[in-house]
């Protein structure tokens, strides 16, 4: 799917504008059946979430009917998807959505699906902005966006993906006491996370010593972008926010 187009080809107004890759190098065989059979199998399309948009996203793991009690996580950007698979691997009894616009990342995350034979996530192949709005309130245990594009140009700063409104969805989306990790391994791009989550009432940064940040969580199991900013010499920093209950603050 791509965001809709009026007569005139041109995107229409509020539609918001992907700037990243969709598509890299053309895909071998094998990674070229694991993305059609995982879209065919695990793939959201978004008429199936207009019309569960009332329901809740555990919907979407129709498979099997007793998940409607079960935690629900959100990747934005997973990439390759080895930090999905892993904790969908870790906890089998909680769902995961993943959002990831480019196919050989998704080719990626498919052949960890295949290989692990994962059922606990669903992939939305597309611009995670899309997605959002579908969701109803405080549907979501927590979300991740790790090492996402830094746009370390100031001219490009409105292409990051945590701005305002992002921010605003997350907070709807997210359910009191849910958590949200954001990591980036890239100067500006930390910066950039830090200073727009000081501009919400509705997450607190859960760090209390330099050791909270410059550590990864507990069971971390890396990604192929933090692998190379790694060999590049980038020290990595984990930021994780826990959103506020305003009725017991
Ligand atoms: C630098 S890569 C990091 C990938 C992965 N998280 C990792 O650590 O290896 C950032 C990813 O975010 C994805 N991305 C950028 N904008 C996005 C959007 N609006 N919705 C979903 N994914 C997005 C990109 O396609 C890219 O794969």
């Amino acid at each position: 799917m791509t965001p809709e187009r009026s007569a005139s080809n041109r995107p229409d107004p509020g539609t918001p504008v992907f700037y990243g890759r969709r598509h890299g190098r053309r895909l071998r065989r094998q990674p070229a059946e694991n993305l059609e059979w995982g879209l065919d199998h695990y793939g959201i399309d978004a008429d199936t979430v207009e019309c569960a948009a009332a329901l809740p996203p555990q919907a979407l793991f129709n498979d099997e009917p007793d998940r409607e009690d079960r935690p629900v996580f959100l990747e934005i950007g997973f990439g390759g998807g080895e930090h999905l698979a892993a904790r969908a691997e870790e906890s089998p009894g909680a769902c995961f959505i993943g959002a990831e616009p480019f196919m050989n990342g998704v080719a990626g995350l498919c052949g960890h699906i295949r290989q692990r034979g994962l059922t606990n996530i669903r992939i939305w192949p597309e611009d995670v902005r899309l997605f959002l709005p579908l969701l109803p309130d405080a549907c979501l245990d927590g979300a991740f966006i790790l090492f996402p594009d830094p746009w370390p140009k100031f001219r490009h700063r409105e292409r990051r993906i945590l701005q305002p409104v992002m921010i605003d969805q997350l907070a709807r989306l997210i359910r009191p006491g849910g958590e949200l990790l954001l990591a980036s391994d890239d100067a500006t791009a930390k910066t950039w996370l830090l200073q727009s989550m000081l501009g919400t009432d509705d997450f607190a940064w859960q760090a209390r010593r330099p050791a909270d940040w410059r550590q990864p969580p507990p069971g971390w199991p890396g990604t192929r972008y933090m692998a190379k900013a790694e060999k590049a010499g980038r020290r990595s920093a984990w930021f994780l926010y826990r959103r506020q209950d305003r009725q017991n603050p």
